[in-house]
């Protein structure tokens, strides 16, 4: 497949990305260093050539900085800023779009990237404190002074996408997008495409549900966040696993994996996205990299449009949908 432009003119990269959120956060414990470091260099020997992280990643920014020495020039680095946390409580403080704080926090994610510039930094979720120009007109700054190379929105509405981008042009908007999370399409995604702007779709595979993997009631490790997500919680767990079955017939179908297939049904349905799915198993992201081959029919379109409007509960729990404020 084609690669795909982050912006209008903007770098092409490998339309199947890597998402290093569950390497060091939030799906459970941490891998090992080593291990990190193993699947990262695997990636790119892959032709994997974009990565995402943030500030709010825990360690996240330090591992790949790590895993990512001497092959920098190689990759197009992605990471976000915005969101404060009390680590010593997790207790969330909400978002600060400031300078001051943009400054703060791109200065430390350099150190800890050891990197001196990062290709796309992201406010990851809306300041509602603030206007969004003053937070583009801050990250406009630092891209005059070559510390970010382009600038990005997480989960912004389509009203702060178009305010940002008469700013500065923003190349790319990061939301989760997936055959069972579909809000973007409304408003954000037209947006995006007459603008030219990129849609980097996160949680393409649902978290893993649409895998088929996981199965109800089981097979999340201690400290993994889905426990206390609502479509993963019990009954809606089991509904939308019934509606995961489409998903393999159409896969069984096209010889393909479901994972493949939900990664393949955000290609088609955007040609102006890229997916960032993450994993933290080589198989996984080889299995993940063969969704460029698939194609789907315009009936496994249809039959796979059926089902967002089936899926039983929200995508976060209520303290992640407050923090999205009024994103779609
Ligand atoms: P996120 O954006 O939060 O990383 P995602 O990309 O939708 O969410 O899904 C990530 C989850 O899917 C992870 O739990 C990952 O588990 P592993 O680390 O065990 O791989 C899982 N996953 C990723 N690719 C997969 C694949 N091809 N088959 C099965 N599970 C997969």
């Amino acid at each position: 497949m084609d690669k795909r432009e982050i912006g209008r003119g903007g770098t092409r990269v490998n339309p199947i990305g890597l998402g290093c959120m569950g390497i060091s956060a939030f799906y459970g414990p941490p891998m090992p260093d080593a291990e990190a470091t193993k699947l990262l260099h695997e990636a790119i020997a892959l032709g994997v050539d974009h990565f995402d992280t943030a500030e709010l990643y825990m360690d996240n920014e330090e591992q790949l900085g790590r895993a990512l020495k001497g092959k920098r020039d190689q990759i197009f680095l992605a990471t976000k800023f915005g969101p404060l946390v009390d680590w010593s409580t997790g207790r969330r403080l909400g978002v600060d779009g400031s300078e001051a704080n943009a400054r703060r926090a791109v200065e430390q994610s350099l150190r800890r990237l050891g990197t001196d510039h990062i290709d796309l930094y992201y406010l990851h979720r809306p300041d509602a404190s603030r206007p969004i120009e003053e937070t583009v007109g801050a990250l406009k700054k630092l891209v005059e002074e070559g510390k970010i190379r382009a600038i990005g929105l997480s989960e912004a509405s389509a009203e702060n996408i178009r305010r940002g981008h008469a700013v500065h042009p923003i190349a790319a908007v990061q939301t989760e997008y997936s055959i069972f999370t579909r809000d973007v399409e409304t408003k954000v995604l037209p947006a995006l495409q007459e603008l030219g702007i990129t849609l980097v779709a996160y949680s393409p595979l649902g978290r893993g549900m649409l895998t088929g993997a996981l199965r109800a009631g089981g097979d999340l490790a201690q400290g993994d966040f889905r426990a206390s997500n609502p479509r993963f919680a019990g009954d809606a767990w089991a509904a939308n696993l019934a509606l995961v079955q489409a998903i393999e017939s159409v896969a069984k179908a096209r010889n393909a994996t479901s994972a493949q297939v939900a990664l393949a049904w955000v290609l088609a349905s955007a040609p102006n996205a890229v997916v960032i799915p993450g994993t933290t198993k080589l198989a996984n992201l080889k299995d993940n990299l063969g969704a460029a081959k698939v194609s789907l029919s315009a009936e496994d379109m249809a039959s796979l449009n059926a089902l967002a409007a089936q899926v039983k509960g929200q995508r976060y729990d209520e303290q992640g949908m407050a923090i999205l404020g009024t994103s779609v």
